[in-house]
């Protein structure tokens, strides 16, 4: 493996966490991982301590978003070990990522070496209070400085960590949702598969507008015709109608090929239940849901694992499902993912990836 040189922190910032109340992407680890592309190639593998970064005004990222960037986790099992869930999954999608963004690719086992090294040595950060976890931020983006609409020469990928809280502190509670005609947030031929600043800039006005009205997120429809179901802001969406999930196909270009979805729909074919990956219109949602056979709707993503829709707001008109309630497809699949991630039950795909923690106990 390529040298990861190590610069420690000459002091831990861990005690200003308060556990009790860490929220989402509040506080960040002690240490990031750091690479620089130059003159063609990645190099100056550093591990250094979490602090500020100077740019100069001109840094072309900051103008034009050449940036990508990646969200995945690390968990704290029983035992004591350590299961980073799926990497190989999200260092594939950041490479498709820098694809789309003419940024070049990293070397996929390389991260997830430095991800796993990473961690173990920031280990302390990883929460222990069963739901909560170590959230895993790869980003990647252009150095140049320059005026001018080009891809960059020069780029840095950094890795940061983050403790963060279960989503649902709580218990589960399914939001509100509203189908958004107003805004769209990508269309087919643009960067909506890609994990990219852009698109989540698209999304802002939209999630804030939303917001304001009571509704926890919306629900994007295609560019074109505003008929076809894409996904939420930072979820995949999935229906189950007449016994039947239906999840958006990722053919169209438009929206993100989430992890989640991806292990959700395995397991679920595991299970026997029919899952159909196509086009989905909203009349067809509204449909269902006249006719008594829309029993549940969920979204699936890094941050919330799997997020019950308790009601659709579309046009004006709600829609409620399965009485407001988690329903029980949504919950077998939360209980399912969490409890394969936190290691309390078989992991029949190998989607953990053990961290060797320093003491040299293999989690
Ligand atoms: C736009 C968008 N769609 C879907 C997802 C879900 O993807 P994943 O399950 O890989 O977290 C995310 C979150 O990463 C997202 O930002």
């Amino acid at each position: 493996m390529d040298h990861i040189a190590i610069t420690k922190a000459p002091s831990t910032r861990i005690h200003e966490v308060d556990w009790k109340n860490l929220g989402f992407g509040v506080y960040f680890s002690d240490h990031i991982f750091v690479a620089d592309y130059r003159d063609g190639a990645w190099e100056d593998l550093r591990i250094i301590p979490y602090g500020p970064m100077s740019v100069e005004p001109s840094m072309c990222t900051i103008h034009y978003g050449q940036s990508i960037f990646e969200g995945l986790k690390a968990f704290r099992t029983k035992s004591g070990g350590v299961n980073i869930f799926r990497p190989y999954k999200n260092a594939k999608r950041l490479n498709y990522s820098a694809e789309m963004l003419c940024i070049p690719a990293f070397d996929e086992t390389l991260l997830v070496a430095a991800i796993q090294q990473l961690v173990a040595l920031d280990q302390e950060w990883i929460p222990r209070e069963r739901g909560h976890s170590l959230y895993i931020r790869p980003v990647v983006f252009g150095t140049d400085n320059f005026l001018g609409v080009r891809a960059s020469q020069g780029y840095r990928l950094i890795v940061m960590t983050s403790p963060v809280a279960s989503y649902y502190a709580e218990g589960i509670n399914p939001v509100r949702i509203l189908v958004d005609t107003t805004h769209v947030r990508a269309v087919r031929g643009g960067l909506g598969s890609a994990k990219t600043a852009a698109n989540y800039a698209a999304s802002i006005h939209a999630g804030k507008t939303a917001k304001e009205a009571g509704f926890a997120q919306v629900l994007f429809l295609d560019g074109v015709s505003r008929e076809i179901v894409e996904e939420v802001g930072t979820m995949n969406i999935m229906f189950l109608i007449d016994g039947e999930l239906i999840t958006p196909a990722l053919s169209q270009g438009s929206i993100l090929a989430g992890v989640t979805r991806d292990s959700a729909l395995a397991l679920v074919r595991s299970w026997g239940i029919t899952v159909t990956e196509r086009p989905l219109s909203i009349d067809e949602v509204v449909a269902a849901h006249t006719a008594g056979t829309l029993q549940e709707v969920f979204g699936t993503g890094t941050a919330a694992v799997i997020s019950p829709v308790g009601e659709l707001v579309y046009n004006g008109e709600s829609m409620p499902i399965h009485g407001g309630t988690i329903g029980p497809l949504a919950q077998r699949l939360y209980d399912t993912i969490t409890g394969i991630q936190f290691g309390e039950l078989e992991d029949p795909y190998e989607w953990n990836v053990h961290v060797q923690l320093e003491s040299g106990v293999v989690a």
